[in-house]
């Protein structure tokens, strides 16, 4: 991979060993992949915050590290509410280990924000056709085709790395040729709502790693183009897909439908993860995954309106979107419901004491099994507020 004089430089230590560990990672990744050059990053979102996820390796790791980011910085969500994290039964020990975790970012500069949709609070970090280097696979996926950005999904070491540098490896979705459609998916059904999420969870199983061109019937707000995302990277590795008429476009040349697999998907499909997926034995509901906007906040708000939760229900967003909306929040929390920042119900280990967890999240429905110990339950926003009411069974 060719380097510049200054790239050459801190490679070879000049500028000290923590700059000299993060050329290595980023020449090495460059060398793996067949990079032929770094390339300058807008913004960088690092992965590995939550401490459950990195132990005391991980915040070792980070402890080690000097210097400070040279581009704007921001975290993926941590292991619980930097705040509130007894309300969510959060060990005192596990809390301090976390908190040792963000005081170590912060030195190194980052902001903290725990948040898997910092496009929601912050414009600057992305813009159509920028180079970033982010990590949590919905947003990577959002950013490369809602925001027509270009990132690969960096681990936490290489997020870093890109931070400290300014600078990642050139390869993978930061070219036009990894950017072609592989799959036109023909959905033949109106979606709405959570239907997006079952939209993902089926499709990114099909096409694996593949760039899906869907052709819908319906427009997607922004909020179900992030819930679509979202669910592709969980069941499938999917990092960018493109909606024809709604997100920007595939690059010009070489584009040629001919080329790409054809899958069709019917409303029956889009019902049977609903149908495979009932909820009527969870003992709490979870809401924000990826992290709640506003919008959603409000509409959350409407439909817990007067009334009392019967069973423990989270609802998952950014610090700054709370912070935003407090009226929205003393709405929600007046059911019984908590709204918790910073965190999510997949990297926290507090979800471990539940049997079973209801979501309207096709990413949720994918990982808790697996990463949130705990089984889960799939149903639209509406199913998932009824059960949490105990009003009827979903
Ligand atoms: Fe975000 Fe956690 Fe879901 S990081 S996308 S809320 S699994």
């Amino acid at each position: 991979m060719y380097l510049s004089r200054d790239e050459e430089a801190i490679y070879r230590g000049d500028k000290g060993e923590t700059l000299r560990r993060m050329m290595e990672i980023l020449v090495a990744l460059g060398d793996i992949y067949g990079a032929e050059r770094l390339v300058p990053v807008r913004s960088v979102q690092v992965a590995g915050v939550s401490y459950k996820n990195i132990g005391d390796a991980g915040l070792e790791w980070i402890s080690d590290l000097e210097g400070q980011v040279v581009v704007p910085s921001v975290l993926n969500p941590a292991g619980m509410d930097l705040y509130c994290w007894n309300d969510m039964g959060i060990s005192k020990q596990f809390a301090t280990k976390q908190q040792e975790t963000i005081e170590a970012y912060r030195s190194l500069g980052v902001t903290i924000d725990c948040t898997c949709t910092p496009y929601q609070i912050y414009s600057h970090l992305a813009q159509e056709g920028d180079h970033l280097a982010w990590s949590e696979s919905s947003a990577v996926s959002y950013a490369n085709s809602v925001i027509g950005a270009r990132t690969n999904r960096e681990g936490g070491p290489s997020a870093l790395a890109a931070a400290l540098i300014g600078k990642t490896a050139m390869y993978g979705y930061h070219l036009d040729i990894n950017r072609l459609p592989s799959h036109v998916i023909q959905v033949k059904a109106d979606l709405v709502g959570s239907d997006y999420g079952a939209l993902g969870f089926l499709v990114g199983k099909q096409v694996g790693d593949g760039v899906p061109l869907f052709l819908l019937r319906s427009t997607p707000s922004r909020d179900e183009l992030k819930a679509l995302g979202a669910a592709m990277a969980a069941s499938g590795s999917v990092a960018l897909y493109y909606v024809d008429g709604v997100t920007p476009k595939p690059p010009e040349s070489g584009y040629d439908h001919k080329g790409c697999e054809n899958i069709s998907i019917e409303r029956e499909e889009i019902e049977a993860v609903y149908a495979e997926h009932k909820g009527e034995d969870a003992d709490i509901v979870a809401l924000g995954c990826p992290h709640c906007s506003r919008e959603e906040l409000e509409r959350i708000a409407d439909l817990l309106a007067g009334k009392k939760v019967a069973k423990e229900m989270w609802v998952c967003t950014a610090r700054k979107i709370r912070d935003a909306c407090p009226d929205l929040v003393a709405r929600i929390e007046s059911s019984g419901a908590r709204v918790f920042c910073d965190t999510c119900m997949v990297v926290s280990p507090a979800t471990e004491r539940f049997g079973k967890m209801m979501v309207n999240s096709g990413k949720a429905l994918v990982y808790l099994p697996g990463l949130g110990g705990v089984n889960a339950a799939f149903g639209s926003l509406d199913e998932c507020i009824d059960v949490a009411l105990g009003r009827r069974r979903a």
